[in-house]
């Protein structure tokens, strides 16, 4: 099959090395023309030094991408999310699959990315959206490194479309599902808690305090699924307490390097402007902080975490704030 991936950056060449690997056609889109011309003559992903399939072509010509296939493949910071949508809109002749592997929540709104897509697509322009999300880091995928993700779509048909369409029995293994919110909420929700454990490392904590972390973190990602009607199951699968896993305690998320920086004192312009890739958890942060208020959620980690991100409240402070709570039952 032929598609079309909107986005070059590590997790889209990621991608396209699997989709290549499993004999289908794949053109890249990307604004960055350095990107572009790299993955055409070079044949690398920049971000990641890596080489990628030769097969893998590159445009900076959107008319030409949209047009090259019906699945679109979006790998973009879900902050510009809204305005690549709004760019594709003029050349869908005819509907698409949607499938979305970025992970993010927009701020405000709490809109997911499935909700953005039909926010701006009619259903003459997108036939069906899946989310393609779990623990998979870009760096070990391109590497041909074993990995499983879930591929989730309100339609079952499309889950499974997706599932066979990425499905490498070497090394890249997809469950399908239809709990899209589910899927969407752990891709997303896990990074905060990423950015977290960086920080504690940041602060010279070990490995209990990361466990901690990640522990107290899924009971925070509870109450929002609950909030928000998700299906625990999701929660406890590969996009869930999967990817939380692999996002908290591995040196590869930029999350966890981020909150590596902050925890070791630079403030959060500084750590951004240190960073070439985007780093989802801090919108996503914002964005759960928000939502936790408006439905009056007890979720003490992503309220510190937000203090040190926005309310430049030192760490440390931070910490003991979150150690000198009142005590209650687990
Ligand atoms: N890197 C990973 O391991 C990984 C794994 C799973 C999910 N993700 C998610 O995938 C998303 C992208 O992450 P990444 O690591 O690939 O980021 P990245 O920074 O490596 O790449 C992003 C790419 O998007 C391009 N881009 C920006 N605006 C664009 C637009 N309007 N149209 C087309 N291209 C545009 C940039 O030029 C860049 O090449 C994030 O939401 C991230 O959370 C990443």
């Amino acid at each position: 099959m032929k598609v079309s991936v909107i986005g070059g950056g590590s997790w889209g060449l990621g991608l396209s090395k699997v989709l290549s690997d499993n004999h289908h056609q794949v053109l890249v889109y990307d604004v960055d023309d350095k990107i572009v011309e790299k993955i055409n003559t070079l044949h690398v992903c920049i971000q990641l030094n890596e080489f990628i399939p030769e097969d893998i072509r590159a445009t900076n010509n959107l008319q030409e991408a949209v047009e090259y296939s019906d699945i679109l493949l979006f790998v973009v910071p879900t902050k510009v999310l809204r305005q690549a949508i709004h760019s594709i809109k003029p050349w869908i002749r005819q509907p698409k699959l949607i499938i979305n592997a970025a992970k993010g929540i927009e701020p405000e709104s709490f809109l997911r990315v499935s909700e953005i897509f039909e926010e701006c697509l009619t259903a003459q322009e997108m036939k069906g959206f899946v989310a393609l999300s779990g623990p998979s880091h870009a760096e070990e995928v391109i590497r041909g490194l074993v990995t499983s993700v879930t591929a989730a779509s309100d339609q079952e048909i499309y889950a499974k479309e997706v599932q066979k369409l990425f499905h490498n029995a070497h090394y890249f293994r997809v469950y399908s599902s239809t709990d899209t919110m589910g899927i969407e909420l752990g891709g997303a929700l896990k990074n905060i808690f990423a950015l977290a454990a960086g920080v504690i490392r940041g602060q010279g904590l070990g490995d209990n305090a990361s466990a901690a972390l990640m522990t107290r973190g899924l009971v925070e990602m509870a109450k929002i699924y609950d909030a928000l009607g998700a299906s625990k199951e999701s929660l406890m699968g590969l996009s869930g307490v999967g990817d939380l896993i692999v996002t908290c305690s591995s040196e590869h998320s930029r999350n966890f390097q981020a909150g590596l920086k902050i925890g070791r004192g630079k403030d959060l312009n500084e750590t951004l402007d240190s960073m070439t890739m985007v780093v989802e958890g801090i919108r996503t942060c914002e964005a759960a902080y928000y939502l936790s208020r408006d439905k009056n959620l007890d979720t003490p980690i992503i309220d510190a975490l937000f203090d040190v991100l926005f309310n430049r409240v030192e760490p440390k402070k931070a910490l003991e704030i979150l150690l000198s709570r009142a005590l209650k039952a687990e």
